[in-house]
């Protein structure tokens, strides 16, 4: 081959590699990333979208994580995440969902409080413990499926712990601590 084949052979060759880098450029431009919404996006930076894929821990004990909560904090989760639904105050009036007032140790749909809970509520039965209400509000849907709560769940231990604090909180004599 002369030095003039080699030339061409080599200039297509380099051609090539460009057009790849330009497609692929121009690909990553008409094709925009996945959007991952996270449910606290703004209040800090999340783990990189990868990080998902690895299996989540399981939580902590509710009972662990109260030593520490602080129900001031939870009052403010409460605030942007379930007053859309919920009242919280004593003899406060049912929303979408039912009012909340000193509903630790409180019977799940208590009949009292004139709510139409879902059939699923009803049948779950018991008292809303410490635990079940951790569970609940890990994952309604999980914890009572047929549940008509359609919230998606609050997955960080520390602010689940809060807001389990500001609850107990709502009553005339908050229930002891698990
Ligand atoms: C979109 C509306 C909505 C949001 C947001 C919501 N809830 Fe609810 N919640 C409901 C409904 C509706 C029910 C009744 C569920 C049923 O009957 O199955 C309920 C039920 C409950 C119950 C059981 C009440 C009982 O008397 O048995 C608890 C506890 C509760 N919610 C806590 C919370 C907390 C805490 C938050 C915020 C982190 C929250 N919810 C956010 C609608 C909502």
């Amino acid at each position: 081959m002369n030095s003039f084949e080699f030339n061409k052979i080599a200039g297509a060759f380099l051609m090539s590699l460009l057009i790849i880098t330009v497609i692929g450029h121009i690909g990553n431009f008409i094709i925009p990333k996945p959007v991952v919404q996270h449910e606290d996006a703004g209040h800090e930076v999340n783990a990189a979208p990868a990080a998902a894929a690895v299996p989540e821990a399981p939580p902590k004990p509710i009972a662990e994580l109260l030593k520490t909560a602080s129900a001031e904090e939870g009052a403010k989760v409460f605030k942007t995440k379930c007053t859309s639904c919920h009242n919280s105050e004593k003899g406060g009036a049912n929303k979408v969902g039912p009012n909340l007032w000193n509903i630790v140790g409180d019977t799940k749909g208590d009949p009292h409080l004139n709510f139409n809970f879902s059939d699923a509520m009803k049948a779950k039965g018991g008292t809303w413990t410490y635990d079940d209400l951790s569970a609940f509000l890990l994952n309604p849907k999980g914890f009572i499926p047929g549940t008509r709560m359609t919230f998606v769940g609050l997955k960080k231990d520390e602010e689940r712990a809060n807001v389990i604090a500001f609850l107990r909180a709502q009553s005339d004599s908050p229930k002891p601590l698990p």
